[in-house]
């Protein structure tokens, strides 16, 4: 295998040759082949100060792209396996069958974790399962199973008591919810009170997009990011999410924390074994930290925060991602008269697992109510696609992405390769998950990567 990637890497190294010695200078398309090839020698994995590299520079005056820039970066790990994703989806909805859920619950929770991972989202698929789903229902601060209550209603909008169950199924009968008020009153708004963990906030406003509506949705979290000039965890990590309809195979949606990364993120770093690039985290002494086992530990006890948006103190904008970390917070806690701040570290005074009881909002805006959809779409499409035609930084990866794009290209690789790599360190959960559910070990006495 080794012996096959070097024999291509060599096989680029002769090209270049060859287009050095057909070259001259001033030769403007041998200088774009030569940027191409750099790129390609890049993304198999060549390393950036091969001669290959050197010459470009040196003949042609080519910038020196970064390595592993955009977002289509998924991380080589060893001995990870890949996994089906009818196995990995159903293995999850047996975990939650297994732990109390009912059957329509389990499948609902399974389908929006597993989307996750077909998104290419992996802090929030399978990699949650037993930590922030399974653990929590075991320790007693999630319901398998609690009954929806729709608790104030009018023609737009509703209050939704999730009484401590599931969000990831709350979640989308919520959605399901604003977007029915929608296609009869042109929006819906729907405020959701004493939740759980729902997941990724893009599956919500995806579903709005699927019919026709503008979605957005929300959540506040346990307390991560730290306010602009500050060092404590006093907002979660927020996510504050738009889809927007389109005539591309994909909507735009713009689905991320309001921190620089969020905490699923840094999980992933330590599943890699990976540091946490610098100034994504603040100490309470204000130290920029890099250890990763050291800043989980950290975050546990409230000693490590994350840096909003912008990052640390003022100077790239961290009040903007800061101000919009409150924006998600008030919006999921004062309609729901919600906890905040230390109620919702997951712990008690004593350090034992706490209810953390989580507020989600959900909108849905019928196009079709405004304007036609069709030309709502097309515009939004001739829009991201001019935006991706313009000029490229020479020293970026050589293309312009537009939000969604990236879960879309992903989904389609993952799709067609049929499954996604799960690491060891998951690996091992699953295993560990059979120990813990008898009902897993008698469906599960071996398990595909076995
Ligand atoms: N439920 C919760 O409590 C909670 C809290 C925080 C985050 N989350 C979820 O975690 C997931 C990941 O969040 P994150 O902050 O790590 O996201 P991220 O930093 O990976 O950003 C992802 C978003 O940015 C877009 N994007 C990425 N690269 C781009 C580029 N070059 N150009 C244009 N757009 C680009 C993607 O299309 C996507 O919309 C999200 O699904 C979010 O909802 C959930």
């Amino acid at each position: 295998m080794k012996r096959k990637h070097e024999d291509g890497l060599q096989e680029l190294r002769k090209r270049a040759g060859e287009l050095v010695a057909s070259a001259s200078l001033e030769n403007g398309t041998v200088k774009d082949s030569y940027k191409k090839l750099i790129a390609e020698f890049l993304e198999a994995g060549g390393p950036p100060d091969d001669v290959i590299v050197k010459i470009g520079q040196q003949f042609f005056g080519c910038p020196v792209a970064k390595a592993n820039q955009g977002p289509l970066q998924a991380m080589h790990v060893e001995g990870a396996k890949r996994l089906d994703f009818d196995y990995l989806e159903k293995f999850m909805v047996d975990c939650f069958l297994a732990a109390g859920c009912p059957e329509k619950e389990s499948k609902i929770s399974a389908s929006v974790l597993i989307e996750a991972d077909k998104r290419g989202i992996d802090s929030h698929g399978i990699g949650r399962l037993k930590t922030i789903y399974l653990d929590r229902i075991k320790n007693g601060i999630l319901k398998p199973y609690a009954p929806i209550e729709i608790v104030k209603e009018t023609a737009t909008t509703a209050m939704v008591d999730a009484n401590m169950g599931m969000g990831l199924y709350v979640g989308p009968y919520c959605m399901e919810l604003a977007i029915a008020k929608a296609k009869k009153s042109g929006l819906g708004f729907v405020a959701c009170r004493n939740s759980t963990h729902y997941g990724i906030a893009g599956y919500y406003t995806s579903m709005a997009c699927e019919k026709g509506c503008v979605g957005f949705a929300g959540t506040n979290a346990r307390p991560s990011i730290a306010p602009t000039f500050g060092v404590e965890p006093c907002m979660g990590t927020n996510p504050l999410c738009f889809g927007i309809p389109t005539d591309e195979p994909f909507p735009f949606v713009i689905d991320c924390a309001t921190s620089i990364c969020q905490r699923g993120k840094v999980e992933k770093y330590a599943r890699l074994g990976l540091p946490t690039p610098k100034g994504m985290v603040i100490d309470k002494n204000g130290e920029e930290r890099t250890d990763t086992e050291g800043i989980l530990k950290g975050m546990v006890k409230g000693e490590c925060a994350l840096c909003p948006i912008g990052g640390v103190g003022d100077e790239l904008g961290g009040y903007k991602g800061y101000s919009w970390s409150v924006v998600v917070e008030l919006l999921s806690i004062a309609f729901q008269n919600g906890d905040f701040g230390e109620k919702l570290t997951g712990v008690d005074a004593q350090g034992k697992p706490a209810p953390m009881s989580l507020g989600h909002f959900f909108l849905a805006i019928d196009v079709e109510a405004i304007c036609d959809l069709e030309v709502f779409k097309k515009k939004s499409g001739d829009f991201l696609r001019w935006v991706r035609s313009t000029g490229k930084d020479p020293n970026g990866p050589g293309r312009i992405w537009t939000a969604g794009e990236a879960e879309n290209d992903f989904r389609q690789k993952r799709m067609s390769e049929g499954g996604v790599m799960v690491p060891p360190a998951l690996l091992k959960e699953m295993t560990m998950l059979r120990e813990d559910l008898p009902a897993i070990k008698e469906k599960y006495p071996k398990f595909c990567f076995e």
